[in-house]
């Protein structure tokens, strides 16, 4: 199902808002940033996007991140389109949202500035592209069972690949975006040219078909939760500690955890990822400690007399164990990982609590 005129043009308004002060959208060369705020956007890349686009945006350091410093993806992607991305990520991958309306850190200025930082970064003339492109859905089809799925899924829902099923993703991005990606590749990255190996046709007609697989998006409602006191960070407070046997001295698997909850014991539960990933869902009575905060910050909500301290992020484990190596190093004892991650947590069937955000839809 297409999406519709309507939800489109709403999505188009949002952005338009979300990043209104621009003086110039879509092709327009990136004005330059201040010497200040491009020094302050390099700051904040490194604190909260580098665990997993890597420290030089390469890509791939973490959770199949993809490049930021790729030609093809600076040609294309506009300040809109990347500021987007930053903005409200995609739901359902790694990549959260960081606006603070969508429950992040980062202001909308800080967004602008970090998505000017990144294209000029690694200047590349820009290349319009189109909006639409027609294609045959069931020819595109094939091609994408053939020749992408292996990567992106079968249903687009990401692997080594990104994910190009994600309803946020396609709301958010031009087809004409899609195509050049999969016409000129991702240069540095496993995502190859396929011009040599496609026909135009073919690759209208994939990228028609992954457009045809947009189920439309519902503009996530902007809601803060507030974490709760200091004092209710500790579940079960008056409990026996857990009794958990780590792998790697480091890692606890989703059963012995879910055991450990259900038989009551007293621990903390640590949310790494973005804010606005635990305000969508997390694991009843986990508490936000996200990656990007100092060690101090960190440190300062938690007990220090031994309590346990397991620590899980998204998929499944980068996030996590940044914070609970910091931890370690400042001393900290009795610390763990959940092996699986909150979406292996999730596959196997275990019970996560939904916040307000949450209702959005994917
Ligand atoms: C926990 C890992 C993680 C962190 C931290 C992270 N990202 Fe991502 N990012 C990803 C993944 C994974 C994707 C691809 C998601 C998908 O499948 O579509 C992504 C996608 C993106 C995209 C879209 C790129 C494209 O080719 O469409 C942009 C832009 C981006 N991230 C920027 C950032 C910025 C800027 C930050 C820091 C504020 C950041 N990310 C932090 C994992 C992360
Ligand atoms: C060998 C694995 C692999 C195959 C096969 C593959 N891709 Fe990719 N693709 C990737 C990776 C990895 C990325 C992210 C590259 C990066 O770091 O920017 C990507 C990125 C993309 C992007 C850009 C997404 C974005 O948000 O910027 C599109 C579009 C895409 N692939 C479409 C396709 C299509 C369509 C096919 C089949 C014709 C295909 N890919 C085949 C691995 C693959």
């Amino acid at each position: 199902m297409r999406q519709t005129a309507p939800a489109r043009c709403f999505a188009a308004l949002l952005l338009l808002a979300l990043l209104a002060p621009l003086p110039a959208l879509a092709q327009d060369p990136p004005p330059l940033l201040t010497p200040e705020q491009s020094e302050a956007a390099a700051a904040r890349y490194q604190q909260y996007c580098a665990l997993c686009h890597g420290p030089d945006r390469a890509g791939h350091a973490n959770d199949h991140a993809p490049s930021l410093k790729s030609a093809s993806l600076i040609a294309t992607g506009t300040p809109v389109v990347i500021g987007e991305a930053i903005a409200y990520g995609r739901p359902g991958t790694p990549m959260g949202a960081y606006h603070v309306e969508m429950g992040g850190p980062l202001t909308r200025q800080e967004i602008r500035e970090l998505a000017f930082w990144l294209l000029t970064m690694a200047p590349a003339d820009p290349i319009p592209v189109a909006d639409r492109v027609e294609g045959d859905i069931a020819l595109g089809a094939g091609v994408y069972a053939q020749h992408c799925a292996s990567c992106h899924g079968a249903q687009g829902e990401g692997g080594t690949g990104t994910a190009l099923g994600n309803a946020t993703m396609l709301a958010l991005t031009p087809d004409g975006f899609l195509r050049y990606a999969i016409e000129n590749g991702r240069e540095g990255t496993p995502m190859v040219a396929f011009k040599d190996v496609l026909s135009p046709a073919q690759i209208d007609g994939v990228t028609a078909f992954l457009r045809s697989r947009s189920a439309g998006w519902e503009v996530p409602e902007p809601k803060r939760h507030t974490p709760p006191p200091l004092d209710a960070y500790v579940i079960n407070p008056d409990a026996a500690a857990p009794s958990f046997t780590l792998t790697d001295g480091m890692y606890v698997s989703a059963a012995e955890l879910d055991r450990e909850l259900k038989a009551r014991k007293r621990m903390v539960l640590l949310d790494t990822r973005v804010t606005s990933m635990w305000e969508r869902a997390h694991i009843e009575g986990a508490v936000p400690g996200p990656y990007y905060a100092s060690r101090e910050e960190v440190m300062a909500n938690l007990p220090t007399d031994g309590t346990w301290i397991v620590a899980y992020c998204e998929c499944p484990r980068a996030a996590a164990e940044s914070v609970v190596r910091r931890l370690r190093e400042a001393g900290v004892q009795n610390t763990a990982v959940l092996w699986e991650g909150i979406q292996g947590w999730v596959s196997l069937g275990y019970p996560v609590v939904q916040g307000e955000a949450a209702k959005a839809t994917r």
